[in-house]
């Protein structure tokens, strides 16, 4: 049985999974949430799948060892791998993109648009997943080799970021007309705006909504909702621990009860 006053892990290369917090925060505001964001080696996106694997379980091995009764793993690209990573722990791993493929399916959408970490899209793990219930559904994707580091410097250059988007989206309209486009990397909601403003009539699939919704699914499985009326939040991280702030003001986000620097 798992003690529901264990908190929720939540894990990324960086600040763009305090997008999965938000939606955890809104849905199960009585959770204890621990984040563990890599921002020293951020971005993953650009590195070799077993590096990423080995950072991803110094993440995993360091939230299980704090309680975590659940971790969200917040990174589209390390949950490419998660097949690979759950083995090695003993309790449960949410990886994201399996979450935001099943909205595809069940929306029986026809063509959609993916932009992601250039790893994400090169992994093929969108498209396996989605065409697992769906082959019929054409996964149109593109992969940004700069826009998650230019997110995670916290600076938010309206002119880069916008810059960037509409360099990789216009190459996947000009393959095909899509009017969906899954925002496949973490850190892209927070420039939700930058999308909207570049293409406003775009419906935009933020994974995040789902992942929220599937930890509270396992939790309530489990038995394991935190009763409380509203939960701690403790941010720990290998980088800038501002920028976390700054971007959990930005969110909307609980105020931290905690913010470490951890070199894990
Ligand atoms: N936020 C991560 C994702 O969802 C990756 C960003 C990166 O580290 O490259 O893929």
């Amino acid at each position: 049985m798992i003690d529901a006053k264990r908190p929720i892990g939540v894990m990324d290369s960086g600040i763009g999974g305090l997008t999965v917090v938000r939606e955890l925060q809104r849905i199960l505001p009585g959770e204890d949430i621990i984040y563990f964001g890599d921002s020293a080696n951020c971005p993953y996106g650009n590195k070799s799948s077993d590096r990423i694997f080995e950072l991803s379980c110094n993440m995993l091995r360091f939230l299980g060892e704090n309680g975590a009764k659940c971790t969200a793993i917040a990174c589209n690209t390390i949950s490419t791998m998660v097949e690979r990573l759950r083995p090695c722990f003993d309790y449960k791993i949410i990886g994201i993109v399996e979450c935001a493929a099943d909205y595809v399916v069940r929306e029986g959408l026809d063509k959609v648009g993916l932009i992601a970490t250039e790893f994400t899209v090169a992994s093929g793990n969108y498209d396996a997943l989605i065409h697992k219930g769906n082959p019929d559904c054409r996964v149109v994707g593109k992969g940004s080799p700069l826009l998650a580091a230019l997110v995670d410097r916290g600076d938010f250059n309206r002119h880069d970021i916008n810059l960037e988007i509409t360099t990789q989206v216009d190459n996947i309209l000009a393959r095909e007309k899509v009017e969906n486009l899954i925002l496949g990397c973490t850190h892209y909601p927070i420039v939700e705006e930058n999308f909207r403003e570049c293409y406003p009539g775009m419906k935009l699939i933020n994974p995040a909504l789902e992942q929220a919704n599937a930890v509270q699914r396992f939790l309530a499985e489990e038995n394991a909702l935190n009763p409380q009326a509203k939960g701690t939040f403790t941010i720990c991280t290998s980088g800038d621990p501002q920028v976390y702030v700054n971007v959990g003001k930005r969110l909307g986000l609980f105020e931290a009860s905690e913010l470490k620097v951890v070199h894990i």
